[in-house]
């Protein structure tokens, strides 16, 4: 994992917009986050960052990694994506380099993407990395405060490697979608849509053509920024989370009783305790570090994993299961055998 240096409290967002360190701890369990260096430091080199340790992990070097697979929802350029400028930055072979747009579930549907290649045989040493640095792109006046008060920056990977053994790694992966509910929670503009889907989400100047993907009306408008229905989020997660949980532990004949560690998507510290009140898990068995780090989307799973290792709650055969929920909607989840 890599998190940027730089806290960000509760207090230091009240000098941007009108809001309190007892709301977004009351309503969201957030203490503080992190913010990236804004000119120092992108999605791609936090990557980068908690990609070094990864591989040093894995006892290999860049040069044996044969695919990257890359999580994000706040690349470094519309496009190309974060993987390629990996490839770039860590000198690595002209190997595959494949970004993956399922924000809050990215990490585990990479992580599924490179179970198969790894399952056929494709390749040996994959590095899956989620990364994001929302404080860039977010909106810091009032009108956001409720998606504003939420994220924050930081990094996680991981490699993967096959093993022989078949009670080990990960057991299986579950991945869903629903986009009905595209709209609820999204980042419009800049992109093509046109108001094709839905009227109103973006104001065009009178272009015929040109000026069209960004106009000075949007900017005006704030239309340039992620928008959340937050209640509408919150009521599928509780829903979606224990049901893609239980899916997995189905699957490979198991009960929650049975989760040495659940590692859920930090969404927000509300819906994991709802989550683990319906599995009847314990406090010990549900990893939390959202009070810390806030939602950090993509690198949220990874990051938690890695902490609860340092931490040493994650032992070899130790049943884990992650789960993610968010904008799409997309969940999924990953059983794994340490
Ligand atoms: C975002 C979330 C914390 C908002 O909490 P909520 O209780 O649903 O709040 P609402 O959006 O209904 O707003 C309630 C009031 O708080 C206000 N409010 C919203 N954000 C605020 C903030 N940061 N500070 C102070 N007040 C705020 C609203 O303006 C509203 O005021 P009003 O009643 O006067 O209109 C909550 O809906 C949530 O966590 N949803 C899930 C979001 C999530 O997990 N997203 C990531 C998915 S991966």
């Amino acid at each position: 994992m890599y998190v940027p240096a730089n806290v960000f409290t509760n207090d230091d967002l009240t000098k941007y917009m009108d809001t309190s360190d007892e709301w977004i701890q009351e309503r969201t369990g957030i203490k503080e986050r992190r913010f990236a260096n804004r000119f120092g430091e992108t999605t791609t080199t936090m990557g980068v960052e908690a990609a070094k340790i990864a591989i040093e992990r894995a006892g290999i070097t860049p040069q044996d990694i044969d695919f990257i697979i890359f999580a994000t929802l706040s690349p470094d350029y519309y496009f190309p994506g974060c993987g390629v400028l990996v490839q770039r930055a860590m000198k690595m072979k002209e190997i595959g380099a494949l970004d993956v747009r399922n924000q809050c579930s990215g990490f585990v549907y990479a992580l599924s993407v490179g179970d198969q290649f790894i399952r056929s045989g494709t390749y040996k040493n994959i590095l899956v990395i989620g990364s994001e640095k929302h404080s860039f792109a977010m909106d810091f006046n009032t009108r956001s405060r409720n998606v504003s008060v939420i994220f924050g920056d930081g990094a996680g990977a991981v490699v993967l490697q096959p093993t022989e053994d078949a009670n080990r790694g990960i057991l299986s992966t579950h991945l869903h979608s629903d986009g009905d509910n595209a709209e609820i929670l999204a980042l419009f503009n800049p992109g093509t849509h046109a108001n094709y889907w839905k009227e109103g989400l973006a104001d065009y100047d009178n272009a015929e053509i040109g000026e069209l993907f960004e106009s000075h009306a949007m900017i005006e408008k704030g239309q340039n920024h992620a928008t959340m229905d937050g209640p509408a989020v919150f009521k599928k997660a509780i829903v979606k989370f224990p049901e893609v949980v239980m899916e997995a532990l189905d699957k490979n004949g198991y009960s929650p009783a049975d989760i040495k560690l659940l590692i859920p998507h930090q969404a927000n510290l509300r819906i994991s305790q709802f989550v683990q009140q319906q599995l009847k898990l314990r406090d010990d068995q549900v990893v939390n570090n959202i009070q810390k780090y806030g939602n950090t989307t993509a690198a949220s799973i990874p990051l938690a994993l890695c902490e609860a290792w340092q931490e040493g709650k994650v032992k070899e055969g130790d049943l884990i299961c992650l789960a993610a929920f968010g904008s799409g909607f997309t969940w999924a989840s990953a059983l794994l055998k340490w």
